[in-house]
C-alpha cells in the first residue's frame, strides 16, 4: 500500500505533439525507471467535455498510446491502461461524491475557466461539475504518492487531498481502533513496538517531523503487517483514524513551456505544433516558414534573438555554443534566418526518427498495442479491486464478502 507510486493521466486528445513530449513524456519517462509508474488515458475525462464525439474519443486514444509508445513510455517499467476499462473509477467516485460538498466543486478553478472557455458549449453539467472529483477516485484509487502534472493540475491534486482526509476522518474510526492499533503495534515485535511508540510520542507530543518520518519509514519496512495494520498504524501515528486512503503530493513537471511555431505556447488547437509523428518533410517547412524578428526584413537587417520563436527553439535544441553563434549572428546579420533554423531543423529530425521508427512498428501491427493495454488492465484491476474492497468495507458495504 505505501509503496512510492507514481500516477498520471491524459486525456485522448488526438496526436501528441512536443510540447506533450518536453513537458510531459519525457517526465513520465524518467519516472517510470525511478518508481512503479501508472499511466492511463483518461477517456471519461474527455466525454465530459466531449461527450458530442465519442467516435473522435476512441480514435484519440488508439493514436495516444501509439505516441506514448514512440515517444519513449516502456510497457516493461510502467503499467499503461484506459480509464474506462477500470470500472471501479466510477464506483469510487460515486462513493466519494456522497462525501464531497458541493462548494468544494464549485470552486475547483478550473470549473469557471472552462466553462468560460469552451464557451461554445454547454458544460452545466453534472459530469463536468464532477471532474475533478473522478481525477480524485483515478489518484486515490491506486494510493499514488506522487502525480506528475503541469500547473493548470496542481488545485486538482489539492482537492483530492482534501477528499482522502475527509474520507479518512469519517471512516476511519473503526469501532475499537484505539485497542486494534495497539495490537497491531506489538506485532512488529517488542524492541520496534518500543522504537515506534517513542518515535510516536516525539511526534505528537513535541511536533517532532523527523520522528514521524523516521516511524513512517519503519512501517514501510515492517514485512509482517497485514494491510488494514498498516492503515491503522500510519494513523495512529498521527493521532488519527485508519488511513484508508493516501493523499497524494503532485509532482510538477518542469515550467518547460515548449513554444509553438508562432512563439505562443504549444498547441494543436492554436496550428503552432509538430507532430511526434510529423513526416521530415513537413518538419521542415514548417520550421523553415516560422516567423521571425520582424526587424528582419532583409538579410542585411540586424536582429534580436529575444524577439524571436526560433531563438525558443534554440534553447530546447542548441548548447552555449550554438546559442552563441546564433547571438552573434543574428544581432550582427552575419547569419540569415534560414542558417539559424538549420540546426534546430536538424535537431527535431533526430529527435523524431527514432519516434516515428517506433511507432512504425506498433500502427503495423495493432495487436501489440491491444496486449499492451490489456495488461496494463489487468494490473490495475488487480490493484484497483484491492482498495475498493477496503473502501465498500468502511462504508458498509461489504455485506458479509
Ligand atoms: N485532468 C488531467 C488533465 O487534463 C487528466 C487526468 C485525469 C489526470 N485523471 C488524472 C492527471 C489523474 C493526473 C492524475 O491533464
Ligand atoms: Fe530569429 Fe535566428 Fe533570424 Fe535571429 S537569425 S531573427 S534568432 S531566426
Amino acid at each position: 500500500m505505501f509503496e512510492t507510486r507514481v500516477l498520471s493521466g491524459m486525456r485522448p486528445t488526438g496526436s501528441l505533439h512536443l510540447g506533450h513530449y518536453h513537458g510531459v513524456l519525457k517526465n513520465w519517462a524518467r519516472l517510470q525507471s525511478e518508481y512503479p509508474c501508472l499511466y492511463f488515458v483518461a477517456d471519461w475525462h474527455a466525454l465530459t467535455t466531449d461527450y458530442d464525439a465519442p467516435a473522435e474519443v476512441e480514435q484519440n486514444t488508439a493514436d495516444m498510446v501509439i505516441d506514448w509508445l514512440a515517444a519513449g513510455i516502456d510497457p516493461q517499467q510502467a503499467t499503461l491502461f484506459i480509464q474506462s476499462q477500470i470500472p471501479e473509477h466510477a464506483e469510487l467516485h460515486l462513493l466519494l461524491s456522497m462525501i464531497v460538498p458541493l462548494g468544494w466543486l464549485e470552486r475547483v478553478p478550473t470549473y469557471k475557466d472552462q466553462q468560460e472557455k469552451l464557451s461554445g458549449k454547454d458544460l452545466t453539467t453534472y459530469g463536468f461539475l464532477g471532474y475533478p472529483l473522478l481525477q480524485s477516485a483515478d489518484i486515490l484509487m491506486y494510493r499514488a504518492r506522487y502525480v506528475p502534472v503541469g500547473e493548470d493540475q496542481v488545485p486538482h491534486v489539492e482537492f483530492t487531498r482534501e477528499v482522502a482526509r475527509r474520507f479518512n476522518h469519517l471512516y476511519g474510526r473503526e469501532p475499537g481502533f484505539e485497542d486494534k492499533a495497539k495490537a497491531a503495534v506489538k506485532k512488529m515485535g517488542s524492541k520496534k513496538a518500543r522504537l515506534f511508540n517513542g518515535l510516536r510520542t516525539r511526534f505528537l507530543e513535541h511536533g517532532e517531523q523527523g520522528a514521524l518520518d523516521q516511524a513512517r519509514a519503519m512501517l514501510d519496512e515492517q514485512q509482517n503487517l497485514s494491510r488494514g495494520d498498516r492503515e491503522r498504524l500510519y494513523g495512529h501515528l498521527e493521532g488519527g483514524g485508519k488511513k484508508i486512503l493516501a493523499e497524494p503530493e503532485a509532482l510538477l513537471t518542469g515550467a518547460s513551456r515548449m513554444v509553438g511555431l508562432d512563439g505562443q505556447k504549444m498547441s494543436k488547437s492554436y496550428g503552432n505544433s509538430i507532430a511526434l509523428r510529423e513526416e521530415p518533410s513537413a518538419v521542415e517547412k514548417k520550421i523553415r516558414t516560422m516567423p521571425t524578428d520582424p526587424a528582419r526584413v532583409k538579410r542585411s537587417d540586424p536582429g534580436n534573438p529575444e524577439k524571436c520563436p526560433v531563438w525558443s527553439l534554440h534553447q530546447v535544441y542548441s548548447d552555449d555554443a550554438r546559442r552563441q553563434w546564433v547571438t552573434e549572428g543574428c544581432t550582427t546579420a552575419g547569419i540569415g534566418c534560414l542558417d539559424c533554423k538549420q540546426p534546430v531543423i536538424d535537431a527535431v529530425q533526430a529527435e523524431l526518427a527514432p519516434m516515428r521508427e517506433r511507432a512504425l512498428v506498433y500502427l503495423e501491427d495493432p495487436t501489440l498495442v491491444k496486449n499492451i493495454i490489456a495488461e496494463g488492465n489487468e494490473k490495475a484491476r488487480k490493484l484497483a479491486a484491492e482498495t475498493m474492497r477496503e473502501v465498500r468495507e468502511a462504508m458498509g458495504l461489504a455485506h458479509g464478502q
